[in-house]
């Protein structure tokens, strides 16, 4: 996902209140028996972030982005919520303060977690200036060092969401290496995901909810080749070996602590269901067009929320985003979200269950 982030003119930096607010938990919503969560602590990317990112630096802090949710621009990388917005709601807690905004927010605020995601990050570096998740994991630890927010006995109920979606990759191909070395890479970026998951588990976090791979070749920026028509296999393929070797990953760190600690959220499949749903999944939409974005650029050289120097828009957006499951180039619709967690409601369930 080279193309997330785009470097646009800066905007000045100010904050409205009502854009920090994400999905309001509710006891509806309280599903968990045998662990109760109070907070969540969300690492990665922009399938995360819900406003770290600069404005400076995102095309997710400009118009149309935030259109459906909170209703203008604010960081989030879609018309509407994100996949922590979602996590939250279903683990029935309000969604996490943005670490940028952590200065801004009333103590009551900072009780559900903290999310140190920034669009356009991995495991690594890439191409975009920002914390890698080492990085981020030094800004939480920085945090509970300090002791001045949260105490040791916060974390006997709270849950991290370490969201790994693909810039690694996009930054490994946008650096023209040579494929034969991507099967290593891969096995690198899962050794260091690993890596990750000892330290944040290692901090305290109870449980950890790691999201397998989205089916990279499915992804509008390479089914535009096929009109938005075919997945592209072989890249799909190399994703299954990421996931197939995180869920090594996972299943040996569940070995060594306790059965239960890291749960895998599948994506991959969860997106393939969602794109097959003919209505079998009455709490999943179905999408008439799954492959083809809401929001898209004129031509090849603009995206979503591209403006030219005359300030004229070179983008295109669907009428009506709950129709579509893809927002811009990479990313999910709020309805798309809603959808792919509605599929894993019973999987996540069934996880959180096993104290
Ligand atoms: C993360 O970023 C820091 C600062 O750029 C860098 O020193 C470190 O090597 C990076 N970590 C990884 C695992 O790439
Ligand atoms: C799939 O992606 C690969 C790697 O990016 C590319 O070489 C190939 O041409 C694509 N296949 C199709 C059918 O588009
Ligand atoms: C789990 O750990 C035990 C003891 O450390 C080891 O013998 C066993 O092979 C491990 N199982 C798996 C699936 O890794």
């Amino acid at each position: 996902m080279d193309s997330l982030i785009k470097l646009l003119f800066c905007f000045s930096v100010f904050l409205l209140f009502g854009e920090i607010n994400g999905v309001e938990g509710s006891d509806k919503n309280q599903r968990m028996y045998g662990f109760r969560p109070t907070k969540l602590f969300v690492f990665g990317d922009s399938y995360a972030d819900t406003g770290n990112i600069k404005k400076s630096l995102s095309s997710s802090w400009k118009f149309p982005y935030g259109i459906t949710f909170p209703g203008k621009p604010a960081g989030r990388f879609s018309d509407g919520r994100v996949s922590t917005d979602f996590l939250a709601k279903f683990v029935g807690i309000k969604s996490p303060i943005p670490y940028f905004w952590k200065d801004y927010a009333g103590k009551k605020r900072l009780q559900y977690g903290m999310n140190f995601a920034y669009g356009g990050t991995g495991v690594f570096n890439t191409q975009v200036p920002l914390p890698n998740m080492t990085t981020q994991i030094d800004f939480f630890q920085n945090i509970l060092t300090a002791g001045d927010i949260y105490a040791s006995s916060d974390f006997s109920s709270s849950v991290a969401l370490v969201s790994v979606a693909g810039n690694d990759y996009s930054t490994f191909i946008a650096q023209n290496r040579p494929n034969s070395e991507f099967p290593a890479f891969i096995k690198q970026v899962v050794d260091q995901t690993e890596v990750n998951l000892r330290r944040i588990h290692a901090l305290g976090v109870k449980k950890i909810a790691v999201p397998l791979l989205q089916p990279l070749g499915c992804l509008p920026g390479i089914t535009v080749a096929s009109s938005f028509q075919r997945c592209n296999e072989s890249q799909n393929a190399l994703v299954q070996l990421h996931n197939s070797l995180l869920q090594q990953a996972v299943a040996k760190l569940n070995n060594e602590t306790k059965q239960s600690t890291f749960i895998i959220i599948d994506l991959y499949n969860a997106f393939l269901t969602v794109f097959k749903n003919k209505g079998a999944n009455p709490g999943s939409t179905t999408f008439q067009s799954p492959l083809k974005p809401c929001c898209v650029g004129v031509s090849s050289e603009y995206f979503c929320g591209s403006v030219d120097e005359k300030g004229v828009k070179k983008y295109v957006i669907c009428d009506n985003p709950k129709s579509a499951f893809f927002w811009d180039e990479s990313h999910p619709t709020e309805e798309g979200w809603r959808s792919v967690y509605s599929v894993l409601r019973e999987s996540l369930t069934a996880s959180f269950i096993k104290a």
